[in-house]
Parts: C-alpha cells; sequence; structure tokens
C-alpha cells in the first residue's frame, strides 16, 4: 500500500512539474537574444548558460578570469506561491525607460501589455500616454518617405539604432534585445548545489538575479567595462546605473541596488507576464490531484477487497438480520465455475 502510495505521489509530481515550474516552456536561449551570440553546439560548462559565457568556450581564458557566480537574491515571483510586487515593476519600467531603452529594445513587448490585468497596474490611457514618449518609425508616406511618429499602444518597445550593425559600431557589440532575456540566461551553482537549487526552483529565477549581479559587477570604478560577471571579466556595456541615478516617486532607496533588483524584476515580468497565471494554475491542478489520488486510493480498497488477501476472501455475504456490523458475516463458499 505504502509503495502504491508512493509510486502515485511520483507520478503527481511529475504531471504537475512543468506547470509548477515552467520547465517544459524554459528551457534553453531564445533565439530572439541571438546578438549575444551563442555558437550552436557549444559546449555548456560555464557558470552562466546562453549567454557570453558560452562564447567563452571558443576564446581562450584568461586564466583566474572565469566570470563569478551571482549571489542569490530573494524574488517575489520566485516558488510555488510567487507573484509579481506591481510596485517594484513600475519602479523596474522607470528604471528601463529611462536608462536601459537608450540602448535595448523589447521588440516581443507592446506598450499595451503594460495595462490590463497582466500589466503593471497601469490604466489604458496612462499607458497611451507612456507610449507616446517613444519616437516610432513609420512609413512609407505617399512621397515614399519613413518618418518618426510618437508611439500608441500596439506599437512595440523599439530599438535606437536602425540596425544591430550600427548598435555594435556604437559599442563594440549589440546590446541584445531585452523581451526574454531574463529567461533567456540562467545559471547554475554546480554539484551539490543544483541539487539544492532544482527543489527550490532557484534556477527558475537565476536569469533575473544574473541581470542583477551583472549591473552590480562593475567592481573597478577606473574601468567601466570590467565586470566580474562576465568571461575574462570584460563587458561592452559601460556601467549603465549609480545610486541616485533615477529619481522614484515612492519612496523606495534610490541605490544602485534597489534599482537593478526593481529593473531585473521588470524584464522578468516581461520575459514571462503569465507566471503569476501559470503558477495558480500549478497550485491547482497539483492539489486536484492530490485529491484524486486519495480518492483513487480508496475506491481502490474498497474495489479489490473482494479479491484482496486471505483475512478477507468470503467475507461478504449478507449480514445476519439485526447486526449493525462488528459481528462477522457467515462465509460463503468460493464458486468455481470449472467444478
Ligand atoms: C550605453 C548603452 C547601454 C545601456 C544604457 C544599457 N546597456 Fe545593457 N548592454 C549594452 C551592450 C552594448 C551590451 C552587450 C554587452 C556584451 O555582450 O559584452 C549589453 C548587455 C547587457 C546584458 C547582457 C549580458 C549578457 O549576458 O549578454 C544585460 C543583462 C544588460 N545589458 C542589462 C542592462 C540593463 C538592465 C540596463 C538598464 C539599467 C542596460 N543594460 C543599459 C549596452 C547598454
Amino acid at each position: 500500500m505504502v509503495r502504491t502510495l508512493r509510486f502515485s505521489a511520483l507520478a503527481l509530481l511529475l504531471a504537475a512539474a512543468p506547470f509548477a515550474t515552467g520547465y517544459a516552456a524554459d528551457k534553453g536561449p531564445s533565439p530572439e537574444v541571438g546578438t549575444a551570440g551563442v555558437a550552436p553546439g557549444a559546449a555548456p560548462n560555464a557558470s552562466v548558460k546562453g549567454s557570453r559565457a558560452d562564447d567563452a568556450n571558443q576564446v581562450e581564458r584568461v586564466n583566474g578570469n572565469e566570470p563569478e557566480i551571482p549571489p542569490p537574491v530573494s524574488w517575489s515571483f520566485a516558488g510555488l506561491f510567487g507573484h509579481y510586487d506591481k510596485a517594484q515593476l513600475q519602479r523596474g519600467y522607470q528604471v528601463y525607460r529611462e536608462v536601459c531603452s537608450n540602448c535595448h529594445s523589447m521588440k516581443l513587448v507592446a506598450f499595451r501589455n503594460l495595462a490590463g490585468p497582466g500589466g503593471l497596474g497601469y490604466g489604458e490611457g496612462q499607458v497611451a500616454a507612456l507610449a507616446a514618449t517613444f519616437q516610432i518609425e513609420d512609413g512609407p508616406n505617399d512621397k515614399g518617405e519613413m518618418y518618426k511618429r510618437p508611439g500608441r499602444p500596439a506599437d512595440i518597445f523599439p530599438s535606437p539604432f536602425p540596425n544591430p550593425e550600427a548598435a555594435a559600431a556604437a559599442y563594440g557589440k549589440a546590446p541584445p534585445d531585452m523581451s526574454v532575456l531574463a529567461k533567456a540566461r540562467y545559471t547554475e551553482r554546480g554539484l551539490p548545489w543544483f541539487i539544492f537549487d532544482f527543489f527550490t526552483q532557484a534556477e527558475e529565477v537565476s536569469g533575473p538575479t544574473y541581470i542583477h549581479a551583472v549591473l552590480n559587477g562593475y567592481t573597478k570604478p577606473d574601468d567601466p567595462k570590467y565586470n566580474i560577471y562576465m568571461p575574462n571579466h570584460a563587458i561592452a556595456m559601460p556601467k549603465p546605473l549609480n545610486d541616485g541615478q533615477v529619481e522614484y516617486k515612492d519612496d523606495s532607496p534610490q541605490t544602485l541596488e534597489q534599482y537593478s533588483k526593481d529593473v531585473s524584476a521588470f524584464l522578468m515580468w516581461a520575459a514571462e507576464p503569465k507566471l503569476q497565471q501559470r503558477k495558480a494554475m500549478g497550485l491547482m491542478v497539483l492539489s486536484f490531484l492530490t485529491l484524486f489520488t486519495g480518492l483513487l486510493y480508496f475506491v481502490k480498497k474498497r474495489i479489490w477487497a473482494r479479491v484482496g488477501g486471505d483475512v478477507l476472501v468470503g467475507d461478504h455475504g449478507p449480514r445476519p438480520a439485526g447486526s449493525a456490523g462488528g459481528a462477522p458475516r457467515p462465509r460463503r463458499p468460493i464458486a468455481h465455475p470449472a467444478e
């Protein structure tokens, strides 16, 4: 019996795991962020997957310059009951708008996604106003020319560069699109930690943890392209954030630490706006399967009681009139049709 239960529990976990963990959907770098230059088939043995750390397998490593493992961060959206903190997402959006959007696009996210129940808590009017602060290329007009116009809610977050080559010419490397950056990067801490991380689901949030780390990884004040979380400690992105750079409307601390947490949370939302619904669905499936397993167990016990162990065989005749239970039923001979 114990074994049956153990098997059911295992089957239940396996069945519900994709809902609860997002494992099925989230693996691997997305082609959308291909600008980071992951060589196909590169052996993924560095700590950061789907990122420039993979390049490092092709490039000779400078000894002692391996990327550091990002320190863990506690996220509101981690774990079984994870959910987004809308105030944090709005602050993160502000950091993205004022700083990151000067170089990074988000081509899979439209302004209208910021409104509505799965959004950041903005109303439609607010989103229209936010969209209008961007200049979007449109056209051609009747003279055959492209032109710029203010953004509309249906537009996507544009790239400030006309093409990736122009971006690469400016910075040495094109800034990757940020739509799914938080899901396209993940880090592993290696044995034995990855076993714990599997159960605590730490890997699911390792993308934002990595982005947070990169923003905090500029440890040489005189070298704006030195970053301890990058292979060979070199990054093409000059340090983008500093204390006091963005003016928050609420009373959250205006520090690099807070900015980088908020913008990483926002990028996680951008990459997976339906995370909350997925987790709620996973919980529902798990509780249903738990109830169902219990039900199946008792039904099985009941049905198989007739042909069960020695004690019960032949013990199922009608009870003697007037006996409430307790009293043994009269034994019935087992019928053998062959005889
Ligand atoms: C001045 C332009 C610029 C700004 C502003 C900027 N970035 Fe970048 N970013 C880049 C470039 C260029 C790269 C490519 C770096 C590389 O591959 O070495 C990059 C890469 C990154 C990476 C990727 C590292 C990887 O694994 O490939 C992250 C994460 C990132 N930026 C986050 C941010 C965030 C968050 C902000 C806003 C706070 C921001 N960036 C603002 C230019 C910029």
